[in-house]
């Protein structure tokens, strides 16, 4: 059959916004939604695919590897994630059937950044110990130190592990609670950006904004953890190999970071060795944290993060970070998460020689 854009079939694991997914219809393609709230069982994924579907968008709720593209051997043409994330996705399998998978970087850099920070100040400020204090009727009278008092953000070190376009947002944001920054990441160092930083700091100082001269500076991942009052994850998950980051937080590396500091994860859940975690933030090992990703989500009801002592110490999020209106649905492709997945899709089923250079493939070394 020729490929008129009434023969492209796209099936959508779930529904990433009504209006984005519109645009694959205007364009004549027939889309085929799961239109339910939790994933739909890996079983029909491969049925779907193995029904000869051109394309397949999934969400990181979905296992993505051999078996899937074993089913679409010959037809299925883009997996497109509607993360930026893609750890859901076995990318060698992708590579060995040689079928391009897309993800959604940029949109949602600035939404997960400014939701890192308010975690940040929501754990160190008290914020929710605070307000559950007052809708239980338990304020009893201002007082200077009592019932508890939160920990200031300014002034004080943060570290960033993880140094992509996240990382750096969130420095970029953070500058302005002069803090200083002491960061790593286990592939590169973006100097522009850290030199860049520093004159910003010094600037600051220079005209007043900022009481004290604040730096930045790359660091070992030891002094970033030992040195820092609150340490901010940006690495992507990877499971194995030299770069893996997998429970790069664990029982070892929480024993270096100080009894005052605060962890905060907007990464991936399998980042943090959640049981180390708990046992580490039960012994005061560290202060507190905010997770807003876990090794399993929904976050089980047994999970002991959950555990009622650790409740004021603890906030915990359902995987909300990039949960802005706009970076959640904006079909812009520049600006919302739907946009650019539906945008990417659309790319490389009308791409006319090599994949390696269609924006936001990203298993490229498999075409080039
Ligand atoms: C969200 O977690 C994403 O990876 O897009």
């Amino acid at each position: 059959m020729s490929e008129t854009p009434n023969n492209i079939r796209i099936f959508a694991t779930c529904d990433i916004g009504r209006e984005a997914l519109d645009r694959l219809r205007e364009r004549g393609y027939r889309v085929e939604v799961y239109d339910q709230l939790e994933p739909p069982p890996k079983s029909l994924i491969v049925e779907k695919v193995r029904s000869g579907i051109d394309g397949l968008i999934t969400t990181l709720r979905d296992p993505i590897d051999r078996e899937v593209f074993e089913a679409g051997k010959g037809t299925l043409k883009v997996v497109a994630q509607d993360a930026v994330g893609f750890d859901n996705i076995n990318r060698a399998d992708a590579n060995e059937y040689k079928i391009p998978f897309t993800n959604t970087p940029d949109v949602l850099t600035e939404a997960t950044a400014e939701f890192a920070l308010f975690m940040l100040g929501a754990v160190a400020r008290k914020l929710y110990p605070s307000e559950r204090l007052v809708r239980e009727n338990r304020w009893g009278a201002w007082h200077p130190y009592l019932p508890f008092l939160g920990d200031e953000v300014t002034g004080k070190t943060v570290g960033v592990m993880g140094m992509g376009r996240i990382g750096q947002a969130f420095i970029k944001k953070a500058l302005g609670f002069d803090v200083n920054f002491l960061c790593h990441d286990s592939a590169f160092t973006p100097a522009d950006f850290v030199n860049g930083v520093q004159e910003e700091m010094d600037l600051r100082h220079r005209n007043g904004f900022s009481r004290e001269r604040r730096t930045i500076r790359m660091a070992s991942l030891e002094e970033v953890l030992s040195a820092s009052d609150f340490v901010s994850l940006h690495v992507p998950l990877v499971r194995e190999g030299v770069q893996s980051t997998f429970r790069l937080i664990n029982e070892k590396t929480l024993r270096l970071m100080k009894p005052t500091a605060f962890l905060i994860n907007t990464s991936r859940g399998p980042v943090v060795d959640e049981a180390a975690l708990a046992g580490a933030l039960k012994e005061r090992v560290i202060a507190g944290a905010a997770l807003d990703v876990f090794e399993q989500e929904p976050l089980p009801p047994d999970s002991p993060l959950r555990a009622p002592e650790l409740e004021d110490r603890v906030r915990l999020f359902h995987h909300f970070a990039s949960a802005g209106r706009i970076t959640r649905l904006s079909t812009d492709p520049d600006r919302g998460m739907a946009g650019r997945c539906v945008q990417s899709l659309i790319d490389v089923l009308d791409a006319r020689g090599s994949l390696a250079h269609v924006p936001c493939v990203v298993n490229k070394e498999a075409f080039r």
